[in-house]
């Protein structure tokens, strides 16, 4: 199997990255980077719990070859949202309305939400359920 080397920016951390040409990227969150916010559910690109950010827009993390990847491409998982103790406004949101269910997908709903508000900062219901449907 062929290795490279990449670059990325993950949580706003610059990360050098020897990976197998065939590494998704959940995995190399997952399992490389210890972040494990971002779950496998389905595996084929249907129910957004693997969902991070790349450059700010939401993609499937199951689905994505990580030597697709742009170098230095910016990645933002859940774990990097807050400040500190100081949660992002989007996961302040999710607590006080108890947005959970089961949790399994929350961190991929937040990152779908924290991507729909950068896009379109006061969306209708329907908007934000249209945009969410991947989740
Ligand atoms: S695990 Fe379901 S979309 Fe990636």
């Amino acid at each position: 199997m062929t290795r490279r080397r990449i670059g990325l920016k993950v949580n706003g951390e610059e990360r050098g990255l020897e990976i197998e040409d065939n590494a998704i990227l959940l995995d190399v969150l997952r399992d490389g980077l210890g972040l494990k916010a971002a779950r496998e559910g389905c595996g084929v690109g249907a129910c957004g719990s693997c969902t991070v950010l790349v450059d700010g827009n939401p993609i499937s993390s199951c689905l994505t070859l990580v030597r697709t990847l742009p170098d230095g491409a910016k990645i933002t998982t859940v774990e990097g949202l807050a400040n500190g103790n100081d949660l992002d406004p989007v996961q302040e949101a999710f607590l006080e309305e108890g947005a959970f269910q089961c949790a399994f997908c929350t961190s991929g709903m937040m990152l779908a939400v924290k991507a729909l508000l950068a896009e379109n900062p006061r969306p209708t219901e329907e908007e934000a359920r249209t945009y969410l449907n991947g989740n």
